[in-house]
């Protein structure tokens, strides 16, 4: 059995079994510890429940502030270690992050996942700016298929993003799958951050996103963004 729940800054002290993965960006302390106390909800662990290494986490927060016309939820760091992969854990987080930015999530009190589904079977960069507090903290309750129950409102935001290196196969794929689609390709991206190489889908970054219910027309999203090239500095404008 695992549980999720809130990340702690100190989970960066016994991190380095997940973040030992040429995919995952490890950012410093205070990067950490900004997140969880601006977004707390958004941010969180999986630990074991027999064995207290951290198996999975996710870094995520809302921004900028409601009304603004491009509030959205944003993914910065999603990894699992490698012995925790494919057994839907990701799919969780995702699912999470969504009721959060969403109108209609369905969160309560403590998540377990049970055992046998472990058995049978980052993301972000320097997206960073726009910091603001947000939120109470919140636990979900998931299913054994990943979905959540709950009442805790979401943030209601126009639409999900994140930032993933152009050759992230596995990654886009699993995003494609979740309904997710590229937005737009910023080039060098990941200038700064080479860590599994220097080619150009190596140092680019796809914007990836996904309408959330509010964006009902899905003015926020489009088809052909693999072609759209923009800059680092587009993106932050
Ligand atoms: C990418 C990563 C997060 C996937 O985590 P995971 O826990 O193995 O993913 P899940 O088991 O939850 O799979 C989620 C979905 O993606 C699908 N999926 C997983 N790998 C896939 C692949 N290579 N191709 C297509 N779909 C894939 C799964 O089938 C699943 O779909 P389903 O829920 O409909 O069955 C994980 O491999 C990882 O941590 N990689 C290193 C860090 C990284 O790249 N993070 C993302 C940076 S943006």
């Amino acid at each position: 059995m695992s549980m999720i729940r809130p990340f702690d800054p100190t989970d960066i002290l016994r991190f380095n079994n997940v973040n030992s993965d040429a995919w995952t960006a490890t950012y410093h302390n205070g990067y950490y510890a900004s997140y969880t106390a601006q977004w707390p909800d958004f941010c969180v662990a999986v630990e074991g429940a027999f064995d207290p290494s951290i198996k999975a986490y996710m870094i995520a927060k809302h921004e900028p502030p409601a009304p603004d016309p491009q509030h959205h939820g944003h993914l910065t760091a999603l990894s699992i270690a490698p012995e925790y992969r494919s057994l839907g854990l990701a799919r969780t987080l995702m699912n999470l992050l969504e009721s959060l930015s969403g109108s209609n999530p369905r969160i309560s009190n403590h998540n377990h996942i049970p055992e046998d589904e472990h058995d049978h079977s980052n993301c972000g960069g320097h997206h960073d700016h726009h910091p603001h507090a947000h939120g109470d903290e919140a636990e979900v309750e998931v299913d054994s298929e990943g979905s959540q129950e709950g009442n805790i409102d979401g943030v209601d935001a126009w639409f999900v993003d994140l930032f993933v290196r152009c050759n992230n196969k596995r990654a886009i794929e699993m995003y494609e799958k979740m309904g997710y689609s590229v937005y737009r390709r910023v080039v060098d991206y990941y200038h700064g951050m080479e860590g599994i190489g220097s080619t150009r889908d190596e140092l680019d970054g796809f914007d990836m996103r996904k309408s959330m219910p509010k964006d009902s027309t899905k003015r926020y999203v489009r088809f052909n963004g693999k072609d759209i090239l923009v800059s680092p500095d587009q993106v932050w404008a």
